[in-house]
């Protein structure tokens, strides 16, 4: 890790008394506040069309809605204790010189602050036991469902258990890109819903089928998926707030979908299958906000590769037992964007610098692209200079579009694809 600093054994031996007074006037100093402006204008953004279809546009039945409800008072119980334990952790993590440096602000005083990492797994831990007492109000029939939501929970919990690994020992990239594929393993290993895929129907005169059953394929493209959606989020990083903010923008997409497909379905499997997604994406989008809190311009705490991969895993397992993995794909569209922009590094065409971000001028606070091919370079180089933080905005307006757009899509291909 270029900018982080790793406890030695010496170190972590030494005891608190011993250390120079400014190392203890740094670890103990309290972080910046929360900003909760920034999360007030995220949060009315979704909710007003998402609650506006649960609410009003929609008949949705009184069970299903009552689940949605409770579901939603534990995320934002969830939120709450968020919001409260990231200081705490943030003390915790700068005594185990668990830091980074921010980079784009290298040659400002604010560079040389040591900016708590990891705090990813503040948001893991509350999240799993958010969604863990979930089930005490929902599932109480459907044994099927209880076995998947808790092999999805045990996936989700053992990516951030990686990610976190990741984090503190600092894992070569090869062996990151394959970690989510063994975190994936008790999804898999449990799944017993459907393999089969209904073909397109324009094509469907030339695959002769109206549906296919793909059998191991289908658990092979799952496996995949949570490869893509995990490292995708991680890559696609490195400014103030980008790595929460655009697992905020697309949960928030992927709950507007999941309502839409419950209120215009009859089919309990269907509606059932997107309330599933909904469980776990109201506590990821609740608990995602509250680290936004922190994590906005200018970055009181990193978030890691703990909250990358656990973000990307919640995400592909939703779209995984929800059935909406193309949607979901259509969502990532900047972040597909960005794996193809990386290609040429990350298969060692092109050499890969341990980190690809903009560089930063700190006389004008401004940040110009360089030639690394991430899609936050990318806009530089067409867009001109920009500020970090105009930077992220411009980039999470750019995530709401891709996803906007897929709306229109699925709205323009209705009765005529599938
Ligand atoms: C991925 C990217 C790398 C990018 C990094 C930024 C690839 C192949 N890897 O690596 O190019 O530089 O994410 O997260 O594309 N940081 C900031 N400002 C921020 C967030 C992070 O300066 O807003 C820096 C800090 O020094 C922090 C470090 O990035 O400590 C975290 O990097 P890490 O998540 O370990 O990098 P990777 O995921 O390996
Ligand atoms: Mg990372």
């Amino acid at each position: 890790m270029a900018a982080r600093k790793r406890a030695s054994a010496t170190d972590t031996a030494k005891p608190e008394q011993e250390k120079p007074k400014s190392e203890t006037h740094q670890t103990e100093s309290p972080i910046r506040p929360a900003k909760y402006p920034t999360i007030i204008k995220f949060f009315l953004i979704f909710s007003v069309p998402y609650f506006f279809l649960i609410f009003s546009y929609y008949r949705i039945e009184y069970e299903l809605k009552k689940s949605i409800l409770i579901n939603l008072l534990v995320s934002f119980i969830g939120f709450l204790v968020t919001v409260s334990m990231i200081p705490v952790a943030s003390k915790y993590v700068l005594r185990r010189n668990l830091f980074g440096y921010d980079i784009n602000k290298k040659g400002t005083p604010d560079g040389s602050i040591k900016v708590p990492e990891s705090l990813g797994i503040v948001v893991g831990i509350v999240f799993l036991v958010v969604t863990i007492l979930f089930q005490y109000f929902n599932f109480t029939a459907d044994s099927n469902w209880l076995v998947e939501y808790n092999a999805a929970l045990a996936s989700i919990c053992f990516m951030i258990l990686l990610g976190f690994v990741d984090d503190v020992l600092d894992v070569p990239w090869r062996v990151k890109l394959v970690l989510p594929s063994i975190a994936a393993l008790p999804l898999l290993m449990a799944y017993a819903g459907h393999t089969t895929i209904i073909i397109p129907k324009p094509l469907v005169p030339y695959v002769g089928l109206e549906i296919l059953d793909l059998g191991w394929i289908y658990k092979l493209y799952m496996g995949l998926l949570a490869v893509f959606c995990t490292n995708s989020i991680n890559i696609h990083a490195g400014l103030n707030g980008l790595e929460v903010g655009q697992t905020v923008v697309i949960a928030s997409a992927i709950l507007i979908h999941n309502v839409m497909q419950i209120g215009a379905s009859t089919d309990p499997e269907y509606k059932q299958a997107h309330a599933f997604s909904i469980y776990l994406i109201q506590p990821l989008l609740a608990t995602s906000l509250a680290l936004l809190s922190y994590n906005w311009y200018p970055s009181s705490v990193f978030v890691g590769d703990t909250y990358t991969y656990f973000a990307g895993m919640t995400m592909a397992v939703a779209g995984i037992l929800g059935h909406f993995s193309e949607t979901l794909l259509i969502f990532f569209a900047p972040q597909v964007l960005n794996f193809l922009l990386s290609l040429p590094q990350l298969a060692g065409i092109v050499p890969c610098p341990r980190h690809r971000l903009p560089r930063f001028d700190p006389q004008s606070g401004l940040l110009t692209g360089t030639n690394d091919g991430t899609l936050v370079n990318f806009f530089l180089r067409q867009f001109g200079r920009k500020t970090e933080k105009r930077l992220c905005i411009s980039l999470l307006v750019f995530q709401a579009l891709c996803c906007g757009f897929c709306f229109l899509l699925r709205w323009l291909l209705t009765g005529w694809y599938k």
